[in-house]
């Protein structure tokens, strides 16, 4: 899988860009303020639906009118699919092959993960973070996992307001059957993920942080004495004093040990970004042998934080990976210097690739 060619209009200060991408590695030089991450910020919005730096659609916007919009050819095998997000200044809308299509089809279509300056949250802040990085290697790895985590949600949603306008038991317990039928349903979804996480990250951890012993250890959210259908039960006079269901699914948690240390708290900013490059890629892993195309991967500002000797580890790994990458940067680093990659110049939002021997 690798997107062929990226087009967007009035995406923050770019008036228009196009990309004819590398299948492989794709290098973005410029300086700051340029466009880079913005870049990446749309390739990442035609997989994902949406940005990873705002939840708002009119941050995005730039100053060349009342809309922007994304386009890309994504290549998978000897299938083209043409992607689309767009934004009129209410809506956002997806495309897929011309149609108007629903959010989850751009995931489904351009698997994409990102390792960022500010990826470190995935090991630092709350479980929030560990549980999207979760739930995104379930949803491509388990077909059936995404509308049971929307049935969770429904039915959440609805409990929570019978708690708080507090209904009848009856109109409570209503929720109570589907609402465990899909918490265990994601619940095992993601146990079956963080087990083959367990499998894949050690090896990833040692490549590039070079620590061994690393483990994975996945909290459901709920006591596991007990099925989620009893705990609804027994739990239902706390819940309503509280006005919400305080266990389940939407409380797990994903903790990370190195070395027989929790890793939060205790990795230098450094190591911290190459953990999250491990994650990826071992999540990575875990799609390739499910027999899924390898997932494209975006990098931001490459160097930043890492020594030479971090950056060299990191260009090893990378170096092995069968899918299309996407790296930017101020300058070329030294590490990438000798690889075989298409070059592109961005500044003040004017993207041109580089022509080199
Ligand atoms: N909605 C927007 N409209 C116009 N310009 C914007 C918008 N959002 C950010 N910018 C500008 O884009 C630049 C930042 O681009 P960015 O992609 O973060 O640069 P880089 O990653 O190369 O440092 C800043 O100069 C900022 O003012
Ligand atoms: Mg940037």
């Amino acid at each position: 899988m690798h997107i062929r060619q990226a087009r967007g209009e009035n995406l923050r200060l770019y008036q228009k860009f196009e990309l004819q991408a590398n299948p492989r590695l794709n290098l973005i030089l410029g300086p700051n303020a340029a466009g880079k991450t913005s870049l990446l910020e749309g390739l990442y919005l035609l997989g994902r639906a949406k940005s990873f730096r705002t939840s708002e659609s009119a941050e995005i916007l730039g100053p060349y009118g009342s809309s922007w919009s994304l386009f890309a050819e994504v290549e998978n095998e000897d299938q083209v699919d043409r992607l689309g997000v767009g934004w009129n200044g209410s809506e956002q809308e997806q495309r897929l092959n011309g149609e108007k299509a629903r959010t989850s089809a751009l995931p489904k279509t351009l698997a994409l993960q990102l390792i960022d300056p500010v990826g470190h949250r995935l090991v630092e802040e709350g479980p929030g973070y560990r549980r999207s990085y979760l739930d995104w290697g379930v949803f491509h790895v388990e077909p059936s996992f995404y509308a049971a985590w929307q049935r969770y949600q429904r039915c959440l949603r609805q409990r929570n307001q019978a708690l708080r306008q507090n209904l009848p038991k009856a109109a409570i317990s209503a929720w109570d059957e589907e609402l465990s039928v899909s918490a265990e349903q994601v619940s095992e979804s993601r146990r079956r993920h963080a087990e083959a996480l367990g499998q894949h990250l050690g090896e990833w951890v040692e490549t590039l942080l070079g620590i061994s012993d690393t483990r994975v250890e996945f909290l459901q959210g709920w006591s596991t004495d007990i099925g989620y259908r009893k705990l609804l039960e027994d739990q239902l006079p706390q819940h309503r004093r509280l006005g919400g269901t305080t266990q389940g699914p939407h409380r797990a948690e994903l903790k990370l040990w190195l070395a027989g240390q929790r890793a939060k708290g205790r990795v230098s900013r450094g190591q911290q970004k190459l953990l999250v490059a491990a994650l990826v890629l071992a999540q990575c892993a875990i799609l390739i042998a499910a027999g899924k195309p390898p997932p494209v991967i975006l990098i931001d500002d490459f160097g930043a934080e890492l020594s030479l000797a971090y950056q060299q580890r990191f260009v090893r790994a990378l170096n092995d990976y069968p899918g299309q990458i996407f790296i930017t940067a101020f300058e070329l680093p030294a590490v990438l210097q000798k690889l075989p990659l298409s070059m592109f110049h961005v500044e003040h939002g004017s993207l041109t690739k580089v022509e080199y021997e």
